[in-house]
């Protein structure tokens, strides 16, 4: 499959053992894929971030299925060029570009969403822009804020107002929200740009979702956990963890949409969310003083002039240097 990234090392993530762990740890996808033919056959469903990993794997599954699926993302020729092969395989696929930091664009996916099929019956919000980066990283950068809230909260909100109408009159659809189990974890360093902009969302789209339950409109959050696709492939110490391909994580969103649980998470992530505000004190402590030895990406790195930023705290420079973990 071209367009599923799995970054190496490849023999560990495919290790019978790593995925026998990955996939006790879970969450459990949909084993027969008849049950989804059944839900989403002659059905239009918009998968954003279907250019790339998850959103990609998920829209072959749904189109392998039966269903219309819509692509959305902002690399158009990987669209098309994955509308194509899904043509080529039987199925019906449209592509749009779309770029969720742009108010415009997405009333224009929107608007010719809407136009084109008259309607939406599953709505995946998949896309999403990761980032971990020391915050003095970000001083000079506003467009950490853009990119993060644009793809993660506003433009998911944004998408949402716009095609959760027509969802609402007809009394039916389901909506799934790839989230992240990190929003169940303790607050890490680093990560607050994208960790802030999922968890806004999540909420954002808890409390929509309980008032469009009364119209027929359902809603499952999916809290992933490690997913090995070119969002965590920077990251060297994840590829060496057990986690799901973006096809195991299709079949999850298959079950999303299938069984319509309100919530799907890795075995981990309930009794997290449960600790984490009684273990608050300590945990922030020891977090706190254990990521002053863990690095930025290089990425990170070179985004600053010559490497170095002068309003670093003393000390993490030097830590970001000499152990660049991603
Ligand atoms: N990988 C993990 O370990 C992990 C863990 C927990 C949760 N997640 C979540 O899982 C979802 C899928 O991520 P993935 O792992 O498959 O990552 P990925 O391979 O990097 O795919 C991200 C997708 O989002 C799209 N996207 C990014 N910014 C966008 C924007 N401004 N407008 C429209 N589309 C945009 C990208 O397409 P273009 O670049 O073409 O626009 C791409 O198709 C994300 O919501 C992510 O937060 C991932």
């Amino acid at each position: 499959m071209v367009y599923s990234v799995t970054p190496g090392p490849a023999r560990f993530v495919h290790h019978p053992v790593a995925r026998a762990v990955a996939a006790a740890i879970g969450p459990r996808g949909l084993r027969r894929t008849s049950r989804l033919r059944r839900e989403v056959e002659g059905k239009v469903v918009v998968v954003t971030g279907a250019s790339f990993g998850v959103g990609a794997a998920t829209a072959e599954l749904f189109a392998r299925s039966g269903a219309t699926v819509v692509l959305a993302a902002r690399s158009l020729d990987r669209l098309q060029e994955l509308a194509d092969r899904i043509t080529a395989a039987g199925g019906t696929a449209a592509a749009y570009r779309l770029d969720l930091t742009s108010e415009e664009s997405v009333a224009e996916f929107a608007d010719a969403v809407l136009a084109d099929f008259g309607g939406v019956d599953v709505l995946i919000h998949n896309a999403g822009k990761s980032l971990r980066r020391s915050v003095h990283l970000s001083y000079d950068r506003p467009k950490d804020i853009a990119s993060t809230n644009g793809a993660n909260y506003v433009g998911p909100m944004r998408l949402t107002l716009a095609l959760l109408p027509s969802m609402r009159e007809r009394g039916s659809g389901h909506i799934v929200n790839v989230s992240t189990v990190g929003v169940m974890f303790p607050v890490m360093p680093k990560w607050g740009f994208y960790l802030s902009s999922k968890a806004a969302f999540d909420w954002w789209m808890r409390a929509v979702g309980m008032e469009a339950r009364a119209d027929g409109v359902t809603l499952t959050t999916f809290y992933a956990g490690l997913m090995h696709t070119r969002m965590s492939a920077p990251s060297a110490w994840m590829r060496l963890l057990p986690g799901q391909t973006p096809q195991d994580a299709a079949r999850v969103i298959a079950r999303a949409v299938v069984d319509k649980p309100r919530t799907l998470t890795p075995l981990y992530g309930h009794p997290s969310a449960i600790l984490v505000p009684v273990l608050r004190l300590p945990l922030e402590v020891l977090i706190g003083f254990v990521y002053r030895f863990l690095g930025d990406t290089s990425a990170s790195l070179a985004s600053v002039v010559g490497g170095r930023n002068p309003q670093a705290p003393s000390g993490i420079e030097e830590a970001e240097a000499g152990h660049g973990v991603r």
